[in-house]
């Protein structure tokens, strides 16, 4: 993709520096719209080209581009060659340029981008990415959150380069706490409410039993005999224990669903209870177990003592610990995926356990270590529900809907919407993922509801109204004009430059791929949305001939399908006009009122580059 052209480019840059044109594909770029100067789509970027020829010399690179452009002529594609700072740039023949574009995102569908040159040649593999993970009765926070839709984006992203991806979620099912809940459900827990409602009523039973266990010396112990018969196998304590598990595993999924987010295969630490002390043996034979005066066993990975260095994988009572289940589930996925990449992705606060993890494995002589990465995000502060604080996912897709709909109550509107809380839902976590993926994955911030759902600017909501507004553009005029129509119509600006930005979008995903951060892909779509606003507002469809109108179509048409393959990737399902009310593009449009033309005008100016 780039529809070829970066192609043709470099194989005619190929012959002039006699390199294969492989090496060069890498420093063409598509020129992003805000930085344009004059009207090249294409730059060759001279500093990268010398850094790949390894010439430390450093000739005034200034003259060196403008002796490279000089050598090169234009052809059927290259209609304008000229000079920028430290590039060379390629205008492509206007009208080729329409058509190809216009062709290959139709042609490609969902796959558009993901078929560029870029990644040919990218070995298809197999890649574990494991992620959200919440501890079953404990606290669903916000870094479960982050987790579960950056692990969706990535495992999505994976996904549509080809990559065979296996989605698990890794639930903390094991530990004191389930002593805790088995002594807490006897004690005070009731049947009905664990079957209609999981995981409220075993947080509540949590809660309520870590205070008795805090005042009453008694039950802390019932708590922990407990736990020791799970560690032994009791079946009684593991059918109840099994009971709780299914049960949450079930509302998880529900909620997931509302999500839009699935796993093939829901593990957990528990799994790996008899398996860690395969490890702690082979970490013995090995003879990399250290025993403590404690009775506890570490790993001492500096090799030297530094107690910043040491992890500890075993209990003085022999039981593994969270690094040991890790050690264990690793080794365990290896010999079942044989994964090629194995990806983790958590809160920033588990570096170090990753770190120690993986370098763990290594020392026990698993090459494979290598292979295992761990994404980190930064922490969210403030994140709470007219409930309080989060302890639900459900809390935070019941606050969305809630909110997103008093947001369109606001507005005075006649008709009734068909699906209201659909609608809402669908809209708000657009507007919450959007949020979430703007900046660096790794910036903490402090949660806003307004940031969220504010009406003026970039939000996830702009981009649902965008897509919606699209689609009835379709819908409405879709049949009587798709056939006729002359690419030779779409000169104008506003037309030249959403063609620009479309040939950009394989770029865009290849810098995601590359950094998993979501928010190149986020601000592309902004971009492509604030563009066809203005098209919008300016390239009528209505009482133009129908060819410059069957153009215009197919040109909203291709914006759309662009916009919808992102949004997806970013785990947003994009709003269709027909499955909401005809009337909520309508009323979004108003609640939107500040994302005005003068605003969406503003993208023409320069702006600072991703
Ligand atoms: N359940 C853990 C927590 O909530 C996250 C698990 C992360 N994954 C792992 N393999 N350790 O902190």
């Amino acid at each position: 993709m780039a529809c070829g052209f970066r192609r043709a480019i470099a194989s005619q840059l190929s012959r002039v520096l006699n390199l294969p044109p492989e090496n060069l594909i890498t420093s063409i770029s598509a020129v992003p719209i805000s930085q344009k100067e004059e009207v090249a789509d294409f730059q060759l970027s001279v500093d990268s080209l010398l850094e790949k020829d390894n010439d430390h010399s450093r000739p005034d690179i200034q003259v060196q581009a403008k002796r490279l452009a000089e050598k090169l002529r234009c052809d059927t594609v290259v209609s304008e060659i000229s000079t920028g700072q430290r590039t060379v740039n390629f205008k492509i023949n206007r009208e080729l340029l329409t058509k190809t574009v216009l062709q290959q995102v139709i042609e490609d569908g969902s796959k558009y981008g993901l078929k560029s040159e870029l990644f040919s040649g990218l070995p298809q593999k197999k890649i574990v990415v494991e992620f959200s993970s919440p501890n079953v009765a404990k606290k669903f926070h916000v870094g479960h959150l982050r987790s579960t839709i950056i692990g969706n984006f990535i495992a999505n992203l994976k996904e549509a380069l080809g990559h065979q991806v296996i989605r698990i979620n890794y639930l903390g099912d094991w530990g004191m706490q389930f002593g805790l809940l088995g002594t807490g459900f006897q004690l005070f827990g009731y049947e009905e409410k664990l079957q209609s409602n999981p995981l409220q009523h075993l947080f509540e039973v949590y809660v309520q039993v870590n205070k008795e266990a805090a005042d009453d010396k008694s039950v802390a112990k019932a708590a922990q005999e407990f736990f020791q018969r799970l560690e032994l196998g009791d079946v009684q304590a593991l059918s109840l224990w099994q009971k709780f598990r299914d049960l949450s595993i079930e509302e998880y999924i529900r909620v997931y669903k509302r999500l839009g987010v699935y796993f093939d295969e829901y593990s957990g630490e528990s799994f790996y209870r008899e398996k860690s002390q395969e490890v702690l043996k082979l970490l013995e034979s090995k003879g990399l177990l250290l025993k403590t005066i404690k009775g506890t066993a570490v790993v001492d990975l500096s090799g030297n003592g530094d107690p910043s260095s040491i992890c500890t994988v075993m209990r003085s009572d022999g039981t593994s610990l969270y690094a040991t289940r890790d050690l264990a589930a690793a080794i365990d996925r290896m010999d079942k995926y044989n994964f090629d990449t194995m990806i983790y992705v958590t809160d920033k606060g588990q570096k170090k356990h990753f770190q120690q993890v993986f370098q763990m494995l290594k020392i026990m002589g698993y090459d494979w270590a290598e292979r295992c990465q761990h994404v980190p995000f930064g922490v969210v502060q403030g994140m709470k529900t007219r409930r309080g604080d989060v302890t639900f996912l459900e809390d935070v897709l019941n606050e969305i809907q809630l909110r997103m709909l008093q947001n369109m109550a606001s507005i005075k509107t006649t008709k009734e919407l068909k699906n209201p809380q659909e609608t809402a839902e669908r809209v708000g976590l657009a507007a919450l993922i959007i949020q979430d993926f703007k900046g660096l994955l790794l910036t903490d911030y402090k949660f806003s509801w307004d940031r969220v759902f504010q009406s003026r600017g970039d939000t996830g909501v702009f981009l649902q109204y965008t897509h919606a507004r699209l689609h009835s553009l379709e819908e409405t005029f879709g049949c009587g004009y798709l056939n006729d129509f002359n690419t030779a119509c779409l000169q104008e600006p506003q037309s030249v430059s959403i063609l620009q930005h479309l040939l950009r979008f394989d770029e865009v995903l290849y810098k995601s791929s590359q950094d998993f951060q979501p928010r190149h892909i986020v601000s592309y779509l902004l971009t492509l949305s604030h563009l066809a606003a203005v098209a919008h507002k300016t390239l009528q469809i209505k009482d133009s001939p129908p060819e410059v109108a069957g153009a215009r179509l197919h040109l909203f048409k291709a914006v759309r399908s662009v916009l919808a393959n992102g949004m997806k990737l970013l785990g947003i399902t994009p709003m269709e006009f027909r499955s909401c009310c005809p009337d909520w593009s309508a009323m979004v449009r108003c609640w939107l009122t500040a994302t005005s033309i003068s605003q969406f005008q503003a993208i023409l100016l320069p702006q600072p580059p991703e």
